[in-house]
């Protein structure tokens, strides 16, 4: 009787460590996997679509053309020139040469992706696409010597 409670008690105890212990490790490892979800970097860029409809209104939105002519000051003038036409590192963007294209797609994609080759950064990892959206209607509003459009080869 004396022997048999403490064997009771023991069994109870250790089952509802192993009970923690368990739960212990696996919140810690749920933890860890959210955890790198949210802190790892996006390594994939996803390229979403413009139309020319959105660079014709964007074209008429003086606060958007606004914006986009800011973000250009900012990131881009070093490479390519406060106006656009080219810079040490990067081409003139309105010039009537375009190695990438000049349709909108093709502008909105290559300041997405970037050419890292070239040291053309993936802006697509920095900025929201309403940023990128807005700096190629910029870039299309400036670049008005340039009527014949050409794709992405
Ligand atoms: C560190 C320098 C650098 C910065 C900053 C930079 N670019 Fe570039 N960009 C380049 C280079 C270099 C190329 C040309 C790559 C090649 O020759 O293949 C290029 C190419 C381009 C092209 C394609 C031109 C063509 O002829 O097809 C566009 C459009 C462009 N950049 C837009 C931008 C925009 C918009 C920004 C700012 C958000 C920006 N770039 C910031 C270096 C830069």
């Amino acid at each position: 009787m004396i022997t048999s409670a403490p064997n009771k008690k023991g069994h109870t105890i250790s089952f509802w460590k192993l009970f923690l212990i368990l739960v212990g490790t696996l919140s810690v490892f749920g933890g860890m996997i959210i955890f790198f979800i949210i802190v790892t970097p996006k390594t994939t860029l996803t390229v979403t679509t413009i139309t020319d409809k959105e660079i014709k209104e964007l074209q008429g939105n003086s606060a958007a053309l606004e914006n986009g002519y800011i973000q250009y000051q900012l990131r881009c003038a070093r490479c390519h020139g406060e106006k656009l036409d080219g810079g040490l590192e990067g081409p003139s963007l309105i010039d009537t040469e375009w190695i990438y294209g000049n349709t909108a797609q093709s502008i909105f994609k290559v300041i997405t992706v970037g050419i890292p080759s070239k040291g053309m950064p993936a802006w697509g990892k920095q900025l929201q696409v309403e940023d990128i959206k807005a700096l190629t209607a910029v870039i299309i509003d400036l670049n008005t010597k340039n009527t014949a459009k050409t794709d992405t080869p």
